[in-house]
């Protein structure tokens, strides 16, 4: 049973702070949600008009006011970040002082109104409220996550249909021919797919990166974009320290090898898997620092991670660099022979974002000139059998893109995917849109 609350609040009267503030949301720090979780929220959505901001809330029977405080107050981050928010906020006319978010009165409710109309049926049967789901994973989710998924569809009294390990994008564009919601992977979501999508609302990518998705196209159509952010980060980050290791251990062929403890590792973009990649880097005795222009120093610092204010300087610093930049128009090719030469000359690169973030050129380069330049890489480059034939022994390539390719989470992205499907069809929540 969950109850929903509506808040409010509002900002600065500065197009500046607000540009800032909506920045932040786009991607709050995993700590902060993380303790929203705890405390019991299932969704929460804020909207804004202006100055004013709206928050939708809903929460199960754990949830108290006072809990979800005492959360906050026994977690440096979450100070750290209503610290920072503050700058951006102010309080509601007449608000108490020292309060930020006020709970609003309701006093509409359309369900205590006189009852909905039966459902019509539709021309080729079925209610009007049932809906259709497609899941199409060219590489498929662990059995244990579609069993998870197809539950949540079958509770919610959806039709759910899969499409594993197709070959053939044809196949594809056919499935989603009747889909209102559809949930992928690293499947390429663009104008062909939608178009043959009449029906479709809501497309999610189970992960991370929505790059697959064109987001233009899907907004064209009306259609809701979603990702399912910091779900599947920890198997990503453990895949760093793999690759790490093998590498440091030259590929466990019986030959010397080094240890990561007391070694610098440099983390290029701090979101959910960069802040993973710390906390794991901790266990093994690293340092680590970080560099990402879009994440506050002390949100970074809080994690005893030190914030470094250039790409230039991590590159210098750091024996292992670790890349966790989206694949967007100003990242693609961004890792090049400029950066990589400021490393040591024993670095190694990890690169478990994407393989088009590094220019494979440049990196090649690098590597020619300097012996002790080592690459790792989850999902091979394009010159992969290049990369292999010039530097035996001093690359190692997944074979295929296997980050989050564990139970896990796959479960994490694959279930938190189909609860946002319903909870967008029957509550109207768009928390994690990105289009
Ligand atoms: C992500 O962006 O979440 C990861 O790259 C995982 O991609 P995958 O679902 O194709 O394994």
């Amino acid at each position: 049973m969950h109850t929903r609350y509506c808040l409010a609040l509002d900002l600065q009267d500065d197009p500046a702070l607000i540009a800032e503030y909506e920045a932040h949301h786009r991607r709050v720090w995993p700590e902060v949600v993380a303790s929203i979780r705890r405390a019991g929220v299932v969704s929460m959505a804020i909207y804004r008009r202006d100055t004013r901001l709206v928050m939708l809330m809903e929460v199960d029977e754990t949830f108290s006011f006072e809990r979800k405080a005492a959360f906050d107050a026994a977690d440096p981050a979450v100070q750290a970040w209503e610290a920072l928010m503050w700058k951006y906020q102010r309080a509601l006319p007449g608000a108490p002082p020292g309060s930020k978010w006020q709970l609003l009165d309701k006093i509409f409710d359309l369900p205590a109104q006189a009852p909905e109309p039966a459902p019509q049926p539709r021309p080729g049967g079925g209610s009007a409220m049932s809906r259709t789901i497609v899941v199409a994973t060219e590489k498929p989710f662990a059995k244990v996550a579609v069993s998870g998924i197809a539950g949540i569809f079958r509770d919610a009294g959806y039709q759910c249909r899969w499409l594993e390990r197709y070959t053939d994008k044809a196949d594809y564009v056919r499935a989603v021919a009747d889909a209102d919601g559809l949930i992928v992977r690293s499947d390429i979501v663009d104008a062909e797919v939608l178009d043959a999508a009449p029906a479709l609302k809501i497309v999610v990518r189970a992960g991370a990166g929505y790059d697959n998705i064109d987001l233009k196209a899907a907004s064209a159509r009306g259609i809701v974009a979603m990702n399912t952010p910091g779900q599947n980060s920890n198997a990503v980050a453990e895949l760093v320290f793999a690759l790490m290791l093998t590498l440091a251990r030259r590929g466990f062929t019986g030959k010397d090898g080094t240890e990561l403890r007391g070694k610098t590792i440099g983390i290029h973009a701090y979101g959910h898997v960069g802040a993973r990649v710390a906390a794991i880097a901790r266990g093994f005795g690293m340092e680590a620092c970080a560099y990402d222009p879009y994440v506050p120093a002390a949100r970074i610092e809080a994690d005893g991670v030190t914030p470094l204010s250039s790409a230039d300087e991590l590159y210098r610093l750091s024996d292992y660099i670790s890349l966790h930049l989206p694949k967007t128009k100003d990242t693609v090719q961004s890792v090049g022979y400029a950066l990589l030469s400021q490393a040591k000359p024993t670095a190694t690169l990890v690169n478990t974002a994407r393989a088009e973030v590094v220019d494979e050129a440049g990196l090649m380069q690098v590597m020619s000139e300097r012996q002790g330049f080592l690459y790792g890489a989850d999902v091979a480059p394009a010159r992969a059998a290049e990369f292999t034939e010039k530097f035996p022994g001093r690359c190692v390539f997944t074979a295929k893109k296997m980050g989050a390719q564990t139970a896990e989470a796959n479960i994490n992205a694959g279930l938190a995917a189909a609860r946002q499907i319903v909870g967008f069809f029957e509550r109207g929540d768009a928390t994690f849109r990105v289009n």
